[in-house]
Formats: C-alpha cells, sequence, structure tokens
C-alpha cells in the first residue's frame, strides 16, 4: 500500500489498530506491534499518541524526505540561533582529520584501560564514554575534564536547547583559541564562517554544546547496540577482524535492525495523502528497519547484508548531521577493541533486553576480555 492511501483492513487484521502508548508496556518487546502496524494498518491516526503512524519501510522513506512533513518545531527553535550548517561543515571539513585523530585517540585509551582485567561492562565503560571522550579531544579540552563534561552531557538539555553549565565551562575555552589558535576543531570553528561573517562567540559555544550533548547519547546508544549484535555472531567478529574494511557495512546493519532512535516526528505543512495539514506523524524508523517486504530476514543480525539502507539517520535537509561522525566512532572504535582486546567475547548467560520507547539500546554488555 501506498502512503498517499489510508489503511484498509486486510483480512484478519485486528479490528482496532495498537497505539504507541501501547509501547509503555511492550517495551520489552515493540515488534509485535510495530508488526501489526506494517501489515494491518500501514497509515493510520493514533488517537491516543495524537500522530499519524508510518510504519512500512517504503512509506517511512518517503514520508522522511517529502517537503510537505517538516521536522517538529522544538521549544528550543526561534529562541536559540540556527547553526546546523556551521556544524555540519566542521564536521565534513578540514576538522574532519582531527576529529578522526581524536576518535583513535579516544578508543584506544579506552580500550587500554580495559586490557588485562577479566570482565567489563562495554556500555558502562566504553559506548557511554567514547562520544564524549572524542568530542572533547577533537575540541583540544584536556581528558581530565571528561567526567564532569560527560555528567553535563548525560543531564541533558534544558528547554532552550543548551546545557548552562557546558556553556559557562565552554565559554573562556573558545576566548583562548580566538586569542591563540590551534589546530584542534575548537580553534577551526573560532575562525570558520557563517554566511561570510565569522562566527560569534554564542554560535561557537552552541556548536560545541551539540556536538558533546545532542549527539553523544545517540551515538552511544548506537554503539551499544553494534557491539551486542557483533558479540552475539563471533564468526562474524572474526571475519571483521580479518577484513576491517567490513565493519562499515556491519554498522549499517546494526542501525536498520537496531537503530537507537525509533520515532522521527513530523507535521505536515500541506495535505499528505490521508493526513491534513497540520497534522503530527511519527515515522517509525524502527518498525520499518524490520520490514520483511524490504528485507529478508529482517530479524536477523547479518553483517554482511549486501543492502542494510539505514533509515537512522534521517534524510537531509533535515538528517542528522552527525552520520559519518557517527560511523567513524564506531568503526575506529570497534577498531581498538579487537586490537587490544583479542579475548574478547559475549559474557556466558542471558543478556538483559533493549529498553525505552523511542530511544533504544541494551542497558549493558557484559563481556569476558580473557
Ligand atoms: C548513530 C548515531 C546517530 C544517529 C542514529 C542519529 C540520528 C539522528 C536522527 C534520526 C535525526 C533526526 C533526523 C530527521 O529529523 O530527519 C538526527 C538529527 C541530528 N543529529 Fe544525529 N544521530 C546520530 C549522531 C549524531 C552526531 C554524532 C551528531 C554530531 C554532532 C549529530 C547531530 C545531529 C544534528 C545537529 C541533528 C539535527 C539536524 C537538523 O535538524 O537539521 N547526530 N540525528
Amino acid at each position: 500500500m501506498s502512503i498517499t492511501q489510508t489503511a484498509g483492513a486486510p483480512p484478519r487484521a485486528p479490528r482496532r489498530p495498537p497505539s504507541l502508548r501501547n509501547l509503555r508496556t511492550a517495551a520489552a518487546d515493540p515488534y509485535p506491534l510495530y508488526r501489526t502496524l506494517r501489515e494491518h494498518f500501514p497509515l493510520v491516526y493514533d488517537e491516543p499518541f495524537g500522530a499519524w503512524l508510518v510504519s512500512r519501510h517504503d512509506d517511512v522513506r518517503a514520508a522522511l524526505t517529502d517537503p510537505r512533513l517538516a521536522p517538529v518545531p522544538s521549544p528550543a527553535d526561534g529562541r536559540t540561533p540556527d547553526h546546523r550548517e556551521a556544524l555540519a561543515s566542521a564536521l565534513w571539513g578540514p576538522a574532519l582529520r582531527a576529529l578522526t585523530a581524536a576518535v583513535d585517540r579516544s578508543a584506544f585509551v579506552l580500550a587500554r584501560r580495559l586490557a588485562g582485567r577479566e570482565s567489563a561492562d562495554l556500555v558502562a565503560e566504553f559506548c557511554d564514554w567514547l562520544p564524549t571522550a572524542t568530542a572533547l579531544a577533537a575540541l583540544g579540552i584536556p581528558y581530565e575534564e571528561t567526567a564532569r563534561v560527560h555528567r553535563w552531557c548525560r543531564a541533558g538539555l534544558d528547554h532552550r536547547g543548551r546545557h548552562p553549565e557546558l556553556d559557562a565551562f565552554l565559554r573562556p575555552l573558545v576566548a583562548r583559541r580566538r586569542a591563540h589558535p590551534g589546530g584542534d576543531l575548537l580553534s577551526a570553528l573560532c575562525t570558520a564562517g557563517d554566511g561570510g561573517r565569522p562566527l560569534s562567540d554564542e554560535a561557537v559555544t552552541h556548536i560545541a554544546g551539540t556536538l558533546l550533548g545532542a549527539a553523544g547519547g545517540t551515538t552511544a546508544r548506537a554503539l551499544a547496540s553494534f557491539l551486542g549484535n557483533l558479540l552475539e555472531h563471533p564468526r562474524q567478529v572474526d571475519v571483521i577482524r580479518a577484513r576491517p574494511e567490513l565493519a562499515a557495512g556491519a554498522w549499517a546493519e546494526s542501525l536498520r535492525r537496531d537503530p537507537p532512535v525509533h520515532v522521527v516526528l513530523r507535521w505536515a505543512t500541506a495535505p499528505f495523502g490521508a493526513v491534513p495539514a497540520g497534522a503530527t506523524v511519527a515515522c517509525l524508523l524502527g518498525a520499518a528497519g524490520r520490514d520483511r517486504a524490504r528485507f529478508a530476514d529482517p530479524d536477523r543480525y547479518d553483517a554482511f547484508r549486501p543492502d542494510p539502507a539505514p533509515l537512522a539517520y534521517g534524510f537531509q535537509p533535515h538528517g542528522c548531521s552527525g552520520a559519518l561522525l557517527a560511523g567513524l566512532t564506531a568503526e575506529r572504535g570497534l577498531r581498538a577493541l579487537l586490537t587490544t582486546l583479542p579475548g574478547l567475547r559475549r559474557a556466558p548467560g542471558a543478556w538483559a533486553a533493549p529498553e525505552g520507547r523511542f530511544h533504544r539500546s541494551p542497558p549493558a554488555l557484559p563481556v569476558r576480555l580473557r
């Protein structure tokens, strides 16, 4: 069924569509609910949730790229200037070299800390730290500040999309870089321009805050799912150990099967099929990645699947600006673990199921290291 039609219930459809509100009770396993939606209610208004739900792969893709569906304005929009373009060019530009070196350095520091131990929890001791440590290293902020900044980042953004303590911490650093620029990303941002004008202190602080705060949690979650998926398949790990160039595909496959963000919201600026103008649309990335009409055996993790085509980052112009950095973090992080910890494997016993309704990942990854 195309997205421009309303849902007609095929035979044996449940009489009422399930609601995303039910995800509260289905949080341990949302996939049966997603399947019911895909098979019987591919485009349906979810009254308790207050949004139209789109769940099939091709429909979610179409919704994410349709100009009639715009990102839902956040409370911060209009109150803080929009520096998305400057952030995107900072992450793609010459500073990418600094970021790549920072990922490598941080990943090896974290992995070496585990070397010599019997066991560890990769979520608490690796995945949660690597994105923050990487961003700090790239910005040229001393490693000793990682714990403090990590705490602020985990506390989340305020209603203006800012971290007051993080801003206060960054401001003097920005002033210092303006006076004595170096080779780090913070110096690059201080000398970068936005439409011909140099970025203001406010803009540089905001971009650095986004890099540290808004992005860290998502990458940490995705990294946890990625390592979890791989360690469940030790033979696939052996292949990637011998052929590291296959890690990018393995990462894409994990983003397909277990995206860290399960729901992206849009609002209709004009009628969109059955969706009236002004309505909210929930694009179910978690459901789209398991669509058997698009992927053979979609629940299976296969690091070498030929075309995992994840929707996990959305698409430009609204999609994620940090996709490249996130991929680098995953690939270099994996390489550091496999190189430093040759005995790395899943600890015996059952692993805790992934948690979270809209943001989802395993809460812990107990592993043996020797
Ligand atoms: C695996 C890791 C990540 C995933 C899966 C992810 C996913 C997403 C998704 C689904 C969106 C919304 C897209 C949309 O509305 O269509 C988004 C937006 C965004 N992401 Fe990420 N993200 C990740 C890491 C990062 C990183 C490392 C950064 C780095 C700075 C970042 C920066 C942003 C920004 C600035 C936006 C807003 C874009 C806009 O509204 O134009 N993300 N991301």
